[in-house]
C-alpha cells in the first residue's frame, strides 16, 4: 500500500487505477484531508467536508489559476484565458454568466434529444453479430457524444472530428496535476478550437438561430454581450470538455457497471422504473470526475481540523467522497435501490454541472437500447483499457460480448 500511497500524493485521482477507492478508504480514515505534494494542493476525501468546499465562496478558482500562470511563465497562457471560462469564474462574474448559460441550455428539446440518442443506439448496437466481441467506446461511445453535441450546436458531425481529437489535450490542461507538456497541450487544442469555432461564432452572431450555440452568443432579453474569447472557452468547456469528455466515460461505465452485476441487469430489463436510479448509483459508484476543479482560499480556512492557509490550493475528491461509510451504507456495494442517493457527482454547490439532466437522460437511454438488444452482457477485462487522464475515469476501449 506505501507505494500506492505515494502514487496518490503525486496524482491523487490515480488514473487508470483498477481500483482508486480502497487506497481511499485507507486515506480517508487516517483523515479527511491530505496534502498532496505532485499538484501541491489539498485533497478533501470526506463526504460532508467535500459538500461544505463545494458551497464556500471563500474560495476562488481565479487565484487558484495565477499560482499556475507564475508557474508556468510563458506557457502558462491556457490557465490565464481559463479565466474566462465558466468553472474557473468567481463570485458575481460567475453568477452572472451562470445564469445566462443556464438559460440557453433550459431551452434544449431534451425529449427530442433522448429519441435521437435512442435511435442512434439502436442503430450502432444492432451492428453486433450474434456473440461477436466489439468495442463499446468505439462503436457508440465516441460517436454518441459528437453525434449530440452536433444536435445541440447545429454543425454536421462531420465538421467536427479533427475538433473533437484535440478534447483530450483540451481536458488534459484543466487537471488537477499540470506540467510544462499539458500547459503547451492546451494551448495548441485551444489553437485549433478558435480556427473551428471563431468562424462560426462570427456567422451564427446576429443570426436568430434556435440551436444552443446560437443561444448560447446572444439573449436579445439580458443584453449580454460576450466577447469572441469568452463564447470560444464557454464553448469548448460546454460543449467538448463537459458534454463530450464525461458523456464517453459515462457511457463506457454504465456498460462496464452492468457486465460486472448481471443479477443487476437482468432485474432492469424485467423493470425499466429501475432504469434512472441505476444511473445514480453507477455515477455514485464510480464517477467520470473524480474531483472538482482546484481553487485557492482566500482566507484561512478549517477543514477536518487542518487549517488551509489563505492562497493554499484545494480540491474535493467526489470519488472518495461518493464512498465515505459515514453517508452511504455499504459504500462499495453497487446497490441501484439506494435512496436516497445524495452522490457528489454533479458536484451540488456554486459550480455544480449544468448539464446534469443530459447527462442522466443519456445514460438511460443508452442503457435501455442495451436492456432491449443484449439479453446478457460481458466484459473482456484483459483486452479492456482504462484511460489514464488526471481526473477523469473511464473506459478508453471497452470489449464486451452477449
Ligand atoms: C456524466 C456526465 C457529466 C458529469 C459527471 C459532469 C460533472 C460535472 C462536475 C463535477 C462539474 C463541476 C466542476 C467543478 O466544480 O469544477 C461540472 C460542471 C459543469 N458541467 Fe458537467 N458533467 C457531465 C456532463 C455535462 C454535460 C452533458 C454538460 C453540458 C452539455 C455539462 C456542463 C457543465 C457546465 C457548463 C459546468 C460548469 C458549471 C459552473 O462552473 O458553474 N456537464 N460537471
Amino acid at each position: 500500500m506505501d507505494l500506492q500511497f505515494q502514487q496518490f500524493h503525486q496524482d491523487p485521482c490515480l488514473p487508470g487505477h483498477r481500483n482508486p477507492y480502497e487506497i481511499y478508504a485507507a486515506l480517508r480514515q487516517q483523515s479527511a484531508v491530505h496534502w498532496c505534494e505532485g499538484p501541491q494542493m489539498w485533497v478533501v476525501l470526506g463526504y460532508s467536508e467535500s459538500v461544505e468546499l463545494m458551497r464556500d465562496a471563500r474560495l476562488s478558482r481565479h487565484d487558484h489559476l495565477d499560482h499556475l500562470i507564475s508557474r508556468f511563465g510563458h506557457n502558462g497562457q491556457i490557465y490565464e484565458r481559463q479565466k474566462q471560462d465558466l468553472p474557473y469564474m468567481d463570485g458575481k462574474q460567475h453568477a452572472q454568466m451562470r445564469q445566462h448559460v443556464s438559460k440557453a441550455y433550459r431551452g434544449i428539446d431534451m425529449a427530442a434529444l433522448a429519441s435521437f440518442a435512442s435511435q442512434f443506439a439502436v442503430e450502432r448496437l444492432s451492428r453486433v453479430q450474434g456473440d461477436e466481441p466489439f468495442d463499446l467506446v468505439a462503436l457508440l461511445a465516441n460517436e454518441l457524444s459528437i453525434m449530440v453535441v452536433s444536435e445541440l450546436m447545429g454543425v454536421p458531425a462531420s465538421q467536427q472530428l479533427d475538433v473533437a481529437n484535440q478534447v483530450s489535450a483540451f481536458v488534459r490542461a484543466r487537471g488537477l496535476t499540470q506540467n510544462e507538456q499539458s500547459a503547451s497541450g492546451g494551448n495548441e487544442a485551444l489553437d485549433v478550437y478558435s480556427q473551428f469555432f471563431l468562424p462560426l461564432i462570427h456567422e451564427r452572431r446576429g443570426g436568430s438561430g434556435k440551436d444552443l450555440l446560437s443561444r448560447l452568443i446572444a439573449d436579445p432579453e439580458e443584453g449580454i454581450h460576450l466577447s469572441d474569447d469568452q463564447l470560444l472557452l464557454i464553448i469548448s468547456s460546454n460543449f467538448y470538455s463537459a458534454s463530450l469528455y464525461t458523456l464517453r466515460l459515462l457511457i463506457g461505465t454504465v456498460a462496464w457497471a452492468m457486465a460486472s452485476h448481471p443479477a443487476t441487469y437482468q432485474r432492469l430489463r424485467n423493470d425499466r422504473t429501475l432504469l434512472a436510479p441505476a444511473v445514480e448509483e453507477v455515477l455514485r459508484w464510480d464517477p467520470p470526475a473524480q474531483a472538482i476543479n482546484a481553487s485557492s482560499a482566500t482566507e484561512d480556512l478549517h477543514i477536518a481540523g487542518q487549517i488551509i492557509r489563505a492562497g493554499d490550493s484545494i480540491t474535493a475528491l467526489v470519488g472518495a467522497a461518493n464512498r465515505d461509510p459515514k453517508v452511504f451504507e455499504q459504500p462499495d456495494a453497487f446497490l441501484i435501490e439506494r435512496s436516497p442517493n445524495p452522490h457528489l457527482s454533479f458536484a451540488p454547490g456554486l459550480h455544480q454541472c449544468l448539464g446534469l439532466q443530459l447527462a442522466r437522460m443519456q445514460g438511460a437511454a443508452v442503457l435501455s437500447v442495451l436492456c432491449d438488444q443484449f439479453e446478457s452482457l460481458h466484459c473482456i477485462q484483459a483486452e479492456s483499457r482504462l484511460q489514464v487522464a488526471d481526473r477523469f475515469r473511464g473506459y478508453e476501449c471497452l470489449i464486451l460480448h452477449r
